[in-house]
């Protein structure tokens, strides 16, 4: 059977965090025999949302392949926000975790606030606590959040110039359009933040020369909305009963741009190679400075 043409519009996600996981295994590699351990992560996943636990499934299968230790904890949904604390404590404290990561979304009943701040900076490979954003708003990232510095990535492998371009972010979220808007500018983009109450969307867009979309809204980003020969990045991913679906409308929209990134094998890989490099960096910091939040 023929293969399919490589259309080389399309950002392969999967080669670029094969590349990136090649990487990250050959420093925990390093790291081991420096160290006499591995580098070491930790997820906890609170209920049994089966999203969530996919995407924790994923993160562990990944570590293994890259020679990071990982520990699985598990809490019933009915935990209270006390018991919450006391374990993403105890994992905090262990010598031999590097990263801790707590699974979002939390239940209803839970407060992430608290947990967030209970995962110190250095132990941060999510880069949620507000010292790790406060330094990606400086210029000076410690551990930048994975799908963010994830898709710098994309863009550097690809060559994309960003100095100087017109990038814009649909999306405000803590997760991903704050942290994007805020990397972006750190490597010299003129970076509009659009979200739910932006007037006039469509106009914002079209000035794109880089656009990365982090709406959840399947179909939002349309061909007519994309200047011709934009790199298009989309973040978005919904489930619908037709399966994953980005922001953005992929089959017109890659004829109009220069690169796209399509839903799934775009972003999702790359976001997960982060995790890991995130994770090893952790850990070398610790060695060198301990559990201070220095870079
Ligand atoms: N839920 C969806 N994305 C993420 C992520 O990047 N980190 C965590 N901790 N939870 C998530």
């Amino acid at each position: 059977m023929d293969e399919e043409p490589i259309d080389e519009r399309i950002i392969d996600g999967r080669a670029v965090a094969a590349r990136v996981r090649a990487r990250v295994a050959e420093q925990a590699r390093q790291f081991a025999v420096e160290h006499g351990r591995p580098p070491g992560l930790a997820t906890l996943l609170v209920g049994d949302d089966p999203a969530s636990a996919l995407y924790v499934q994923l993160k562990h299968r990944a570590c293994e392949e890259v020679g990071i230790a990982s520990i699985d904890r598990r809490l019933p949904a009915s935990v209270d926000q006390d018991g919450l604390m006391a374990v993403v404590e105890e994992l905090v404290a262990d010598e031999a975790v590097d990263g801790v990561l707590v699974q979002m979304p939390l239940p209803e009943h839970l407060d992430p606030e608290p947990v967030v701040l209970a995962v110190p900076p250095a132990k941060d490979v999510d880069g949620f606590h507000p010292a790790n954003v406060g330094a990606l708003a400086l210029g000076t990232p410690l551990l930048p959040s994975c799908t963010p510095a994830g898709v710098l990535t994309l863009l550097d492998e690809y060559g994309v110039q960003l100095a100087g371009a017109d990038a814009v972010v649909i999306g405000r979220s803590r997760v991903v359009g704050m942290p994007m808007a805020l990397l972006l500018l750190s490597r010299d983009a003129t970076v509009t933040v659009t979200h739910a109450r932006t007037r006039g969307l469509a106009e914002h867009v079209r000035r794109a020369d880089v656009l990365v979309s982090a709406a959840g809204v399947p179909g939002l980003v349309t061909a007519d909305m994309v200047k011709p020969g934009a790199v298009v990045i989309d973040v978005g991913t919904t489930r619908t009963e037709q399966g994953l679906r980005g922001d953005v409308e992929f089959e017109a929209v890659r004829e109009v741009a220069s690169l796209i990134t399509p839903v799934p094998g775009g972003v999702g890989p790359i976001t997960i190679a982060t995790l890991l490099a995130n994770t090893v960096r952790a850990a070398q910091l610790r060695v060198a400075h301990g559990d201070r939040p220095v870079r």
